[in-house]
């Protein structure tokens, strides 16, 4: 199957073994400009932590779906969970194979493709809800879940839309379309937590490094095209300025004020009845 480049980007750069935003517990008490990236790492390990404490106590087994690169099922494997791994993805795969040789099973498809005879008492889907097809997602949930069994999604939600083409409103899933499918696949909800002011400030560090790093140094290499090869940067601006202006309007995704605006970033513990 493919790889993920942008999530294998996130892997490369801040080389942590987690694919998540994190988890700040004072982010008002967190200064921006003397953040390091050891700050997003320690953000990372506190989110798994903040939402295992959302497991409940008659669990053993765990499916971790949309798995990434292992740092959430290595923190629950170290506090006693038996855990197997799920991801379609061969990079993700690789990494897994590595990271845990024998010792934890993965499973290398999309979860509404998942085929098992085994039953878990909790699946967690930690960043992952938003990639897999609700009501099929739901559905599957229910198939590999034993009687009482629980999903636990930690995932953000779009909560408004209007007309605009905001990137906020692509590529997540609606808030009360996603409950309204549990509730019709057979799933009460018994917990619920809102982080998205818990999760900003990984977005708000990711803005201003971009605005204070790689934006003076994108207009200094124009600036130095222009001036050494004006024919060739000519050419090659006219060619690549539709596709930098599509990732331009990425960048959004990145604006806090926007995120609030149209997404939440919800924890969902669902109990299967
Ligand atoms: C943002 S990453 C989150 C990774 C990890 N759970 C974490 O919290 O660090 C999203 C994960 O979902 C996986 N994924 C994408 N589509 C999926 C699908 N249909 N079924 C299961 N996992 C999927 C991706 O390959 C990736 O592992």
């Amino acid at each position: 199957m493919a790889i993920d480049h942008v999530l294998k980007l996130y892997s490369e750069t801040i080389r942590s073994s987690y694919l998540h935003y994190g988890f700040w517990d004072e982010p008002s008490a967190m200064r921006i400009e003397s953040m390091t990236l050891q700050d997003i790492k320690d953000a990372q390990s506190r989110y798994i932590e903040h939402l295992a404490s959302y497991i409940p106590d008659d669990v053993n087994s765990i499916l971790d779906v949309g798995c990434g690169i292992g740092g959430n099922a290595e923190f629950l494997l170290n506090d006693g969970y038996e855990i197997e791994t799920l991801s379609p993805d061969d990079f993700q795969q690789t990494v897994i194979g590595e990271k845990f040789d024998d010792r934890v099973p993965f499973h290398h498809c999309k979860f509404e493709q998942f085929q098992t005879n085994k039953v878990f008492d909790l699946i967690l889907e930690s960043e992952s809800a938003c990639y897999i097809k609700i009501d099929e997602g739901f559905s599957k949930a229910r198939d590999v879940l034993r009687e009482g069994g629980y999903l636990l999604a930690s995932d953000y939600f779009v909560h408004f839309r209007d007309t605009s083409k905001s990137p906020h409103l692509r590529s997540s899933h609606d808030l009360n379309r996603y409950l309204r499918s549990a509730e019709d696949n057979g799933f009460e909800l018994v917990k619920e937590y809102d982080q998205t002011e818990n999760t900003m400030l990984t977005l708000d560090y990711g803005k201003y490094f971009i605005d204070r790093f790689i934006d003076p140094t994108v207009d200094y290499v124009v600036y130095s095209a222009k001036k050494n090869y004006p024919k060739i940067a000519s050419v090659i601006g006219k060619l690549i300025k539709p596709k930098l202006d599509s990732k331009k309007d990425q960048l959004d995704l990145l604006d806090s004020d926007l995120f609030r605006k149209y997404r939440r970033y919800m924890i969902f513990l669902f109990k299967k009845i």
